[in-house]
Parts: structure tokens; C-alpha cells; sequence
């Protein structure tokens, strides 16, 4: 008893990194380049160095990195299909990677970005590629998170593939302790509830032990994806809030604004709801060639300031009837004891045409004080300044329909001292 005792306190402090204390942002390469190896065929498509040296470039070059895009993450299928017989290190793909994992580390570096790579906790990746765990039951944690380390690696996202999801109560911690231990900072994300949909994952252990965590299917390039995913948090909602906030994310998966599946409108719908979860900003699309208007809604600094606020509050469903749902998310700043709040209108019916949707704020937010005003900034309208309500008027948006959005931000302003907010 008392040994369990002391080795949960140790893992409590490694949870306790000090890294991603707001949500992480970057770029990650599965749900756009999935597992691509024919570089003969596809050569800027496939993985290889020279899509992640691309990605870096184009964060930089394009102004993601200026409003906060900063990890370059590698996904399944980067290695050779066996470990190095002599050292029983993962190898990355020789063709593919000619200069290393090292190599490219430095060179996302110099870039001033950061660098992500995969693996997977059982004996395979769910490509097929080496995992943690030999077929015979060695465990190679350890040697991977060296490895990981003296590359230079910034962030690993360890799937689940090939595994008892028994055993993940154990093999999970293991390699957060293997990181821990390797004398590197190492963001570490889970898949550990993705493979326990509804078996009750043990979230206040993965939070013990990861920086975030996969807790649904992934992502496809549709939007019936992005609502099964928003219908999975709206249901889970009242758990996955407890273990959410700094150092500590839910992830519902990668932005697949951009790509081929999303009509501008819900392009729009997943970055509010992304934003208003304080989710991972992950991208997974094809950073040089990204249309304008897909590229100004990932660069939006006002929805990317809701992500990113220190408070690191899960927003919750609060509303939802015949398609239509209010979403709502405390935050900073707090003037006088009141929160400043996030609110989207997100409009899911089908028929075509827009919606005037209005809520009594305080039927919207319990307990909102009576005695401030709240200054309404349209954050998809360059914050502009759209109303003052006090809590017992409405807030009335029209809203586009097939999976649009309004998205608002509530800041309270007290008589006293009107214009001690910030109005952008
Ligand atoms: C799983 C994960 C995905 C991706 C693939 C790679 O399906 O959930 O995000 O990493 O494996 O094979």
C-alpha cells in the first residue's frame, strides 16, 4: 500500500512539467497525409522530411507561428519497419528521412518551432510500424524516450493501436515516467481514452499522467466527423470538464480547416467550438495551399485568445433544441468578480435558410450578476463592439444555417469604471 502511495504522489509532480499550460498549437500530419509513403508518386505529399521542413516553413513564413502555431508534429509511419537490431532504437525511414529525426529537429528549431513525433504504446503502430512493446513483451519506453530526447524531440503523441486497453492504466504512466525520467522536456499525449469510448476512462489518472489526451474517434475530412465530435463533449461533458485546464487538455482531434470536407461556414463552427473547448489548435492541412479565407480563420487572433486563455475552462453546452445549440466558456479577464464569457450560436439545421436565435443572458449563464453591463464583441467581425446588454436582456444573433456560427465575447463593464476593458 504505502509503495503505491508513494509512487502516486511522485507521478502527481510528473504530470506537473510546467509544459503546455495553455493549449498546445501547431500542425500535425495524419488527417491530410495519413500514412503517404509513395514519395515517387506523391513527392510533396508523402511523409517525409521534406513535408515537415515545408510545414515549418510555410508556419513562419505565413504568420501561423506570429499568433501562436508552434509545434511541426510528425505522425505514424515515419520509421523503418523494425528497430535497429543492435541498439533496439527506432530508425527513422532512411528514403524518406535521409538526415535523421536529429536532423530535422534542428532545422524546425532554428526555425524557432518546436517538434512532435509518434508512437504507439503496444506492440504496433496502427500503421503497422514498431511500438513500445516488442512482440515478446519487451518494453522499450525507456530506450524511446532517450532516443526522443537526444533528437531534440519537443512533444510525443503515443497512440494506442495493438494494445490491451486493460493494460493502459500501467503502460501509459510507464512512458510518462520514461519521458520524465529522459532529462528532455517532452509534452506527452495520449490516445488512452480514444480506446476506451464509453468504458469509463479513468480521466483523473490520464490527467496524473498526460500533458493531453484523445478522447473520441478520429477526425475525418467531413462534417458529419466534426458533429459526432461535437455531440461526443456536448454528452461527456460534465466529466471531461473536471480533469480540463492548464498542462491538462482534452483533445478532440486535429483543425481540418482548409481541406476538402468543410464548407467555409462550418470552417468556422469547428475553430469557435475548438476555441471555446480550450482544445489543442492542431492543423491538418496543406499549409501551401491553403485558401485566404481558411487561412484568416486559423489566424483569428480574437477566437485564438479565447483558446488561449490562462483560465484553460472547457466550455459547455448550455442550450440545445431542434439544431440549435449555445455554447459557453468563462474567462478572463475577471473585472470585480465577474467573468468575462465566450458564447457561440452554432446552428445545425438543414434548411437553408438563416435564423435570428435569441437567449436571455441570464438564462444562458447562471448566476450572472445584474449589476454590470456586458459589452458584445463579434469575434468573427473583428471584435466590433455589437451591443451592451445587461443580464436580463438578449442576446439576438442571426445565424447562417448547415453548421454556422456566431461567436461573441461578453466582457462586464460596471458604471463605476467603464472603460477599464479591454475593447478588442
Ligand atoms: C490512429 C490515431 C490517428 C493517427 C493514426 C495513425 O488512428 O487516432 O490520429 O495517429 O492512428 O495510424
Amino acid at each position: 500500500m504505502t509503495i503505491i502511495w508513494l509512487i502516486d504522489l511522485k507521478l502527481v509532480k510528473t504530470l506537473d512539467n510546467g509544459l503546455v499550460r495553455t493549449p498546445p498549437m501547431g500542425w500535425m500530419s495524419w488527417e491530410r497525409f495519413a500514412c503517404n509513403i509513395d514519395c515517387d508518386n506523391y513527392p510533396n505529399e508523402c511523409i517525409s522530411e521534406q513535408l515537415y521542413k515545408d510545414i515549418a516553413d510555410r508556419l513562419v513564413a505565413d504568420g501561423y507561428k506570429e499568433v501562436g502555431y508552434n509545434y511541426v508534429n510528425i505522425d505514424d509511419c515515419w520509421t523503418e519497419m523494425t528497430r535497429d537490431p543492435v541498439t533496439k532504437r527506432l530508425v527513422a525511414n532512411h528514403k524518406r528521412f535521409p538526415n535523421g529525426i536529429k536532423a530535422l529537429a534542428d532545422y524546425v528549431h532554428s526555425k524557432g518551432l518546436l517538434l512532435g513525433i509518434y508512437g504507439d504504446v503496444g506492440t504496433k503502430t496502427c500503421g503497422g510500424y514498431p511500438g513500445a512493446r516488442g512482440e515478446d513483451g519487451t518494453d522499450y519506453d525507456t530506450i524511446d524516450a532517450q532516443t526522443y530526447a537526444e533528437w531534440g524531440v519537443d512533444s510525443l503523441k503515443l497512440d494506442g493501436c495493438y494494445a490491451d486497453t486493460k493494460n493502459m492504466t500501467n503502460m501509459y504512466p510507464e512512458m510518462s515516467r520514461a519521458l520524465n525520467s529522459s532529462g528532455r522536456a517532452i509534452v506527452y499525449a495520449c490516445s488512452w481514452p480514444a480506446y476506451q469510448i464509453g468504458q469509463n476512462p479513468d480521466y483523473r489518472r490520464i490527467a496524473q499522467y498526460c500533458n493531453y489526451w484523445r478522447n473520441f474517434d478520429d477526425i475525418m475530412d467531413s462534417w458529419t466527423s466534426v458533429t459526432s465530435i461535437i455531440d461526443f463533449y456536448a454528452k461527456y461533458q460534465d466529466v471531461l470538464v473536471k480533469y480540463h485546464g492548464p498542462g491538462a487538455w482534452n483533445d478532440p482531434d486535429m483543425l481540418i480547416i482548409g481541406n476538402f470536407g468543410l464548407s467555409l461556414e462550418q470552417s468556422r463552427a469547428q475553430m469557435a467550438l475548438w476555441a471555446i473547448w480550450s482544445a489543442p489548435l492542431l492543423m491538418s492541412n496543406d499549409l501551401r495551399s491553403i485558401g485566404g479565407q481558411y487561412k484568416e480563420i486559423l489566424q483569428n487572433r480574437d477566437i485564438i485568445a479565447v483558446n488561449q486563455d490562462k483560465l484553460g475552462i472547457l466550455g459547455t453546452r448550455v442550450h440545445s433544441k431542434s439544431g440549435i445549440e449555445v455554447w459557453v466558456k468563462p474567462m478572463t479577464p475577471i473585472v470585480k468578480g465577474v467573468n468575462t464569457y465566450a458564447i457561440v450560436y452554432l446552428n445545425r439545421v438543414v434548411l437553408g435558410t438563416p435564423l435570428i436565435i435569441s437567449f436571455k443572458l441570464s438564462s444562458l449563464i447562471a448566476g450572472l450578476p445584474s449589476e454590470p453591463l456586458y459589452n458584445v464583441y463579434d469575434l468573427y467581425d473583428n471584435s466590433k463592439l455589437i451591443g451592451k446588454l445587461s443580464n436580463d436582456q438578449n442576446l439576438t444573433l442571426k445565424v447562417n444555417t448547415s453548421g454556422s456560427v456566431r461567436m461573441v465575447k461578453l466582457t462586464p463593464v460596471f458604471k463605476s469604471d467603464e472603460i477599464e476593458n479591454d475593447l478588442n
